[in-house]
């Protein structure tokens, strides 16, 4: 089976991203940690990541979470990006807001 690897910087990961499968779906089938996941849709923001080397296909992302600065310094949502190279990223952490948040949400299940 074709598909990429992907290097994680932050964590020394190192995974394989099948064809058409997104970042974030292959860190997850894997159990890899890198960043929380929430609406996998590109609409929470939870899962930005860095790209630092590679190229990739990117679906419809949130403008609040990953305005055209951001993207531009290479900030992307896992759950929207499928690498059309090898890749290799890092993580961007949470602001703390968001993590606050994220934890009461897991509270109340
Ligand atoms: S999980 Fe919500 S934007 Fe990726």
């Amino acid at each position: 089976m074709a598909g990429f690897h992907v290097l994680n910087r932050t964590t020394g990961d190192r995974f394989t991203c099948q064809d058409g499968q997104s970042v974030l779906k292959a860190m997850e089938q894997l159990g890899l940690k890198c960043v929380p996941v929430g609406c996998r849709g590109g609409g929470c923001g939870y899962c930005k990541i860095r790209v630092l080397e590679g190229e990739f296909e990117c679906g419809k992302m949130s403008k609040v979470h990953v305005p055209p600065e951001a993207v531009e310094k290479g900030e992307v949502l896992a759950c929207r990006i499928y690498p059309l190279t090898d890749l290799t990223i890092e993580c961007v952490p949470l602001p703390e807001a968001a993590l606050a948040k994220q934890t009461t949400t897991k509270s109340l299940r």
